[in-house]
């Protein structure tokens, strides 16, 4: 329900609704204004973009967390809006703390090397973590920080509705799956979210560290585009 018709139902209600100018932020949706609520018909007549520069905005200057106290700035994730995969990793590091975007450290350029080895490019595809600052000494995210950012995670899937969602370590796996199993159980999987298919991936981090490991993530690379066209029909 849109901000006008709630106003106008609460009216109808008889219950008077006063706000003085100054509380109504002019850009700063409310959420249910945003994420559509599945129990009611959707009646705001906001378009994607405006739910994307919305979802931005609120991101952007973002203190849910205590992580917003020491984040150079936000990473709200990059790439195709409409793509078909959606990649969403752990959290910023330090490179992406500093330029506002995801995975353009050393992880970053081997993560776009795993891409074009499946034929996509960083442009066809969004990327993201699920957190968006960066925690400090890039520790793992805390379960409180990852609970406060998950909204926009959400709500980034439900506008882009990918074809696939790769869970990129044990953390965003851990995350998206909500269970504790590790990375060797989860991978090798597909999985579901909202009913869309999950594939594991390792880091691409951890790859860098143990290139041993490679030959499987190519397995569970060759499993996602399998799945994607097992999707397509
Ligand atoms: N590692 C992540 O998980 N995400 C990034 O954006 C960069 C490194
Ligand atoms: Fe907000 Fe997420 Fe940053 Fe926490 S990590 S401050 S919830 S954007």
């Amino acid at each position: 329900m849109d901000n006008k018709r709630r106003l106008h139902y609460l009216e109808a209600m008889g219950i008077d609704v006063w706000l003085p100018r100054a509380s109504v932020p002019s850009r700063q949706p409310l959420s249910s204004e945003v994420v559509p609520n599945d129990a009611e018909p959707e009646t705001t007549t906001e378009s994607t973009t405006d739910k994307w520069v919305a979802l931005q905005t609120e991101v952007a200057k973002c203190t849910k967390c205590t992580l917003c106290k020491t984040r150079t700035q936000t990473v709200f994730g990059a790439g195709n809006k409409q793509a078909g995969w959606m990649l969403v990793g752990e959290a910023p590091g330090q490179h992406e703390d500093e330029q506002g975007q995801p995975f353009v450290g050393n992880a970053g350029l081997l993560l776009t090397e795993m891409l074009r080895a499946m034929g996509l490019t960083r442009e066809e595809v969004f990327i993201t973590n699920i957190v968006k600052c960066r925690p400090p000494n890039n520790r793992d995210p805390h379960a409180d920080e990852i609970e406060s950012c998950n909204d926009y995670l959400q709500r980034q899937q439900k506008l882009i509705q990918p074809k696939i969602i790769l869970a990129i370590g044990r953390i965003a796996a851990q995350t998206l799956l909500k269970t504790d199993e590790p990375l060797a159980s989860l991978r090798g999987k597909v999985h579901t979210l909202n009913n869309t298919p999950v594939v594991v991936i390792y880091h691409p981090a951890y790859l860098l560290r143990s290139l041993s490991e490679k030959r499987k993530a190519w397995l569970d690379l060759k499993l996602a585009m399998q799945t994607v066209k097992d999707s397509e029909g």
